[in-house]
């Protein structure tokens, strides 16, 4: 039975640790030339052998361009590949090659078989990041037991100091390619991360590139000598780097520069160093103040700040750090080491901070030992996770977050969302967002579900619960109910499509098209044809109800119809999501099929009135004042009332609604005078076209500007010829 180990994936250095049998203290496993952390470079032989760490960065350095590194930084980018003597390699395959390399090395140098790893990522890794790291595991032949956050791990390590009582730390992680910053309470028992925040795109190397392109500069002006292939890159990177690290310990360097046939060099000084990478400074500088005011934490409260990461050593890092909290860094943990060591804790222990039986770990087969720095450990999400969803005012698409960023882990949440029934089909669908922006092309899509098995009537709107869960592991749950039911709906995990360009599109201009254009309307028979001239001119089909029956979505009841409404089967159909539109004399006969109703008093006279439009949407189309023809009943919606949209008062009832619609049931009842009878106007047509346009707008959640593009109507000559 072989160890565990704990390995320290950097983008610049790695490094693999294990538990010491006798004292029970991760100890760094050094590699073949004595090192603690190796190089994260890979070299591509052309007879097929690869080499890695020291060896492959001393190639990279003489100017082999057959070589890997920074791979790291674009884990998880679909489409990022490294094209290496004809063969493409992702930076998965390239971390899977690194991993086994450094656990062969690791078995080598330790003469023991390593059985399974903790890795570390970023705290800032998002989940296809942190996914893509466990393939590359798994494809290194890795068992992977977890993969935790580097700035937990170092606080593990940090840990095993065993400070008395409780502190609260900022953990502050400039590597090679990353940077992050979390704030934790450590105490005795477990370490609890409040909050983490990072750019996993800076680190040392940035600072590298700095010092490359002023060589670079300095070449040309001092010497004429102009940089023009990748095998002079490589070198000058080699040379800012070496710079860098001596600028740490001296004031200035004089930095050799071989090319090929040219040997020369460049005077750099630590002044000249922070000018040229003051804005790299200043970028860590926003990223860390703004961590602490989200969590309202002044760098007065902390009790120190733990450095970590081999980019910490630069002068500019002590300084900032010394300057704003006010004391210098927390001594004890090594920058190179301590996120190594704190994985081979974390690769020892259960999650619960319990030692494992000593059974289940070869090597400790005598004694249960007791693991050194052993907590629990409670993390925090760094980004929120949310979905795509419509924005309230229905306007754009937008991020609706559940789990914020900075919770605890394990976390779960639930937000309700409502959705139209179409059919029995109806499905939704659940983009899986990581991030704060509220644009979803600005964030992870980390996943698309499909959730099914929803139940409603066709075009009520039932509600989804949609709950997500994220485990220790950084795995995303997700489940779904319907609202008042008990049974889990089914969620499929379905390809998350190359084109997500709509999310940018106004909502409903696509899907609601696509839903009217599928409405089923029925208009009753009449002496004279009125509803049917509206839906004609505003190119709506329709059916003969008596052809059709039921079986539509919406049902037109014009008054003096000569078919035979029957009251119980009018319930039923708008129980069940029927829409109906019922006119002013139908309405006296057909109250009866909607208990709670009744009808307000008859007027009997047709004619002229005067009525205030109520809605506010409608009355920017038609205006305040109304003229319009009615025979009139007016029928008030007792138990309703609260529910109604009252579209206009008439005037002589004084306050009475003149056009109103209710939900009943699953469905919807419009009372209404929408007849266009044979002395209405042209301005009175287009009024009762744009109560319509309300109407069906109401149904379908949009609004009449939108409902009208939707079914070609043009609301703005309506809204000018009225105003005229
Ligand atoms: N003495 C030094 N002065 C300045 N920078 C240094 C010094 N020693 C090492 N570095 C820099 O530290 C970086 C490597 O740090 P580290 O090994 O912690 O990173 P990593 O683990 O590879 O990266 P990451 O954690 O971002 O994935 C390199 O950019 C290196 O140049
Ligand atoms: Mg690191």
């Amino acid at each position: 039975m072989g160890i565990r180990v704990g390995i320290d994936l950097g983008t610049t250095f790695s490094a693999v640790a294990r538990i010491n049998q006798a004292t029970g203290k991760p100890e760094i496993i050094k590699n073949i030339y004595g090192n603690p952390t190796t190089p994260s470079v890979l070299c591509f032989q052309p007879d097929g052998d690869i080499l890695h760490g020291d060896d492959a960065k001393n190639m990279q350095g003489m100017g082999d361009t057959n070589t890997a590194s920074f791979f790291k930084r674009s884990m998880g980018k679909l489409a990022v590949s490294f094209d290496i003597l004809g063969k493409s390699y992702s930076p998965t395959d390239l971390s899977a090659i690194l991993l086994k390399k450094l656990v062969q090395e690791a078995e080598a140098q330790s003469g023991e078989s390593v059985d399974a790893a903790v890795i570390t990522v970023p705290a800032y890794f998002t989940h296809i990041e942190r996914a893509a790291t466990k393939a590359a595991g798994a494809a290194a032949g890795i068992d992977v037991i977890a993969i935790i956050n580097e700035p937990s791990a170092a606080a593990f390590a940090y840990g095993l100091n065993e400070k008395e009582g409780e502190q609260t730390v900022m953990i502050y992680d400039l590597g090679g390619g990353t940077f992050d910053v979390t704030i934790a309470q450590i105490n005795k028992n477990n370490i609890q991360v409040l909050g983490c925040d990072g750019n996993h795109e800076l680190g040392g190397k940035d600072w590298d590139d700095c010092i490359a392109r002023y060589l670079a500069a300095q070449l040309y002006e001092e010497h004429g000598i102009e940089i023009t292939d990748l095998a002079m890159v490589n070198t000058l990177l080699v040379a800012a780097e070496a710079a860098k690290k001596q600028l740490t310990a001296r004031d200035r360097v004089t930095v050799p520069i071989h090319f090929k046939d040219i040997k020369t060099s460049v005077e750099i000084s630590n002044e000249i160093f922070e000018e040229i990478s003051h804005f790299l400074l200043g970028t860590t500088k926003d990223v860390t103040e703004n961590l602490l005011a989200s969590l309202g934490i002044g760098w007065h409260d902390l009790d120190g700040v733990i450095l970590v990461g081999g980019s910490t050593r630069m002068r500019m890092i002590h300084k900032y750090v010394e300057s704003m909290s006010g004391k210098p860094p927390l001594k004890g943990v090594n920058v190179d080491e301590a996120v190594a060591l704190g994985a081979a804790i974390r690769a020892n222990i259960t999650s619960q901070g319990e030692s494992i039986p000593s059974e289940q770990i070869g090597g400790f087969a005598v004694n249960q030992i007791t693991i050194q720095g052993a907590r629990a450990i409670i993390d925090a999400t760094a980004h929120s996770l949310g979905l795509i969803a419509i924005s309230e005012d229905g306007s754009c698409y937008t991020n609706s977050k559940i789990i914020l960023r900075n919770s605890s882990i394990p976390a779960k949440a639930t937000k309700p969302y409502g959705i139209r029934m179409k059919d029995k089909d109806t499905a939704l669908e659940v983009y899986v967002l990581q991030g704060e922006h509220d644009r979803p092309l600005d964030n992870t899509i980390v996943h698309k579900y499909v959730v099914t098995g929803m139940k409603g009537p066709k075009h009520s709107e039932v509600v989804i619960e949609v709950t997500y869960g994220y485990t220790e592991d950084g795995i995303i749950e997700v489940s779904a109910m319907q609202q008042g039911t008990s049974k889990a709906l089914d969620v499929d995990v379905q390809p998350i499509p190359d084109d997500m360009a709509w999310t940018d599109q106004p909502p409903s201009a696509g899907a609601k098209a696509g839903d009217i254009s599928d409405l089923k309307i029925a208009v009753t028979s009449k002496s004279y044809d009125d509803i049917g001239a509206i839906l004609r001119s505003m190119k709506l089909p329709y059916s003969n109800f008596r052809s059709i029956g039921y079986e539509c979505d919406v049902l037109f009841i014009n008054c003096g119809t000569s078919d035979r409404i029957d009251i119980k089967k009018l319930h039923d159909f708008v129980q069940n999501g029927g829409c109906v539109y019922i006119s002013d004399f139908a309405a006296d006969h057909l109250i009866g099929a909607f208990p709670g109703s009744m009808t307000y008093t008859k007027n009997g006279k047709s004619g002229r009135y005067k009525g205030t439009v109520m809605d506010p949407d409608l009355q920017s189309i038609v205006g305040k004042d109304i003229n319009i023809y009615y025979d009139t009943i007016w029928v008030l919606v007792k138990k309703h009332k609260g529910d109604c949209m009252v579209v206009g008062k008439g005037g002589q009832y004084g306050g009475v609604p003149m056009m109103f619609s209710f939900q009943y049931g699953e469905g919807s009842v419009f009372f209404t005078s929408f007849h266009n009878h044979v002395q209405a106007s042209e301005k009175e047509q287009m009024v009762l076209q744009a109560i319509l346009l309300k109407q069906l707008g109401s149904f379908y959640d949009v609004g009449i500007h939108q409902i009208g593009k939707i079914l070609g109507i043009d609301v703005d000559r309506i809204q000018n010829t009225l105003k005229s």
